[in-house]
């Protein structure tokens, strides 16, 4: 069935003569628009919820990625710089842990990408996302071919159509708000651009969410479901450090800063990260490398590595070690939501809870008798 005609299927129960029993109350009838929303969410990643545990190198590994999908979300395990033997062993072991679906996420730019495919293939992993730049043709078509779907990132309405031309099963979009690499739009732009235009594959929302009335919004405008990373970071079951965690306890949204590029010459990749003395040291560092471009004593080529190699290692540093004065800390602004530790399941049901009580007060709204007339205006 055409995605079209999955979304004409979800409206027909509405008008239909003989409708199912009328829900009791607005919230009851707010939960049932919330399962029709996301259906189309739920039905392409085959969970309850359509909420993706947006894959984050060193947080994203096999306790996490099962709670979420053990609470009925859709967690993806980060593959990140991982070898094809690692990355064998943490499908097994999140495998180990849940009988639910969930995905792995891929570096368009690792060298052994083809074969990372490989073991997600062997592994009969039913959902691959690949993030980091356009996909190759042989990477598409391997992944195609062994059944599983393709999630691709698409950072502009363009880039979206060329990708689901490609092969792509269904889009996540991520706004400038989220945590870790970032482009320049925001998130409400980019779902205005890219949602009602691209009708043909399940679109999924990132960035800056942090709460669950923000996704009832998304789902009304469109999206087939949300991706969140910076709110499952503190979950009990994430292995990040407890120095990692109370940063991100401590934190607002202010605090979660692109970093800095200091000279057009030199190219920075922005990263969304909570601002600490690695960011400042960053800067300096930048300075220190333009000055002796400048005097002679750098190539450009020299100067962009430098550039380039100084965060090298410092995600691991913090989230591992909890390093959180030099390491970096990616976040985003959403972590300002982020509060208290809590079990995954909790976060899950706490943001599908909001969602419902937003839609419940549209409900109660959309009910209401209008109000009398006021006879003394004749
Ligand atoms: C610590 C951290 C690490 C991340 N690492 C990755 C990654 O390896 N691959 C990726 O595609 N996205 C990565 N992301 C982005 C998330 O998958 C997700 O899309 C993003 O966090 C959503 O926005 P939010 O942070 O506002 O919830 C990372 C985000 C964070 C906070």
């Amino acid at each position: 069935m055409t995605i079209e005609a999955e979304r004409r299927n979800l409206i027909k129960p509405i008008a239909a003569t003989a409708p199912a029993p009328a829900p009791s109350s607005a919230r009851e009838a707010a939960q049932l628009l919330l399962d029709r929303l996301w259906r189309i969410g739920t039905n392409f990643l085959g969970c309850e919820r359509a909420i993706l545990g947006g894959a984050m190198t060193w947080v994203s590994e096999r306790n996490l990625v099962a709670a979420i999908s053990n609470g009925g979300g859709f967690g993806v395990i980060a593959c990140g710089a991982m070898s094809p033997e690692l990355l064998d062993a943490e499908i097994a072991a999140t495998a180990a842990r849940t009988t639910r679906p969930f995905g792995v996420n891929l570096i368009t730019m690792h060298p052994d990408l083809m074969a990372l495919i490989e073991v997600c293939v062997r592994r009969k992993v039913g959902h691959i996302v690949l993030a980091g730049g356009l996909p190759t043709a042989a990477a598409v078509t391997r992944i195609k071919d062994s059944g599983a779907k393709l999630i691709c990132f698409a950072p502009a309405l363009a880039i979206a159509r060329k990708l689901v031309r490609m092969g792509a099963d269904a889009i996540v979009i991520e706004g400038m708000e989220a945590g870790g690499h970032i482009g320049p739009v925001s998130t409400s732009v980019l779902a205005q651009e890219i949602l009602p235009q691209l009708r043909t594959v399940p679109v999924f929302v990132a960035g800056g969410i942090g709460r669950g009335e923000a996704i009832a919004s998304y789902l009304e405008m469109g999206a087939a479901g949300v991706q969140l990373g910076t709110r499952f970071v503190c979950a009990r079951e994430s292995v990040a450090h407890a120095r990692f965690k109370q940063a991100f306890l401590r934190a607002g949204a202010r605090d979660a800063v692109p970093s800095v590029q200091l000279d057009q010459r030199f190219p920075v990749i922005p990263v969304r990260a909570i601002a600490n003395d690695g960011s400042h040291a960053f800067a300096e560092l930048q300075r220190a490398v333009i000055d002796r471009f400048n005097r002679g004593e750098l190539s450009r080529e020299d100067a962009q590595l430098e550039i380039e190699h100084f965060w090298a290692g410092a995600l691991r540093r913090a989230v591992i070690e909890g390093d959180i004065e030099s390491g970096s800390l990616m976040a985003g602004q959403s972590v300002g939501f982020v509060t208290r530790e809590q079990s995954t399941r909790e976060i899950l049901d706490e943001l599908v809870d909001e969602a419902v009580a937003a839609l419940s007060t549209r409900a109660r709204i959309a009910l209401a008798e209008p109000p009398p007339l006021d006879d003394t205006d004749k």
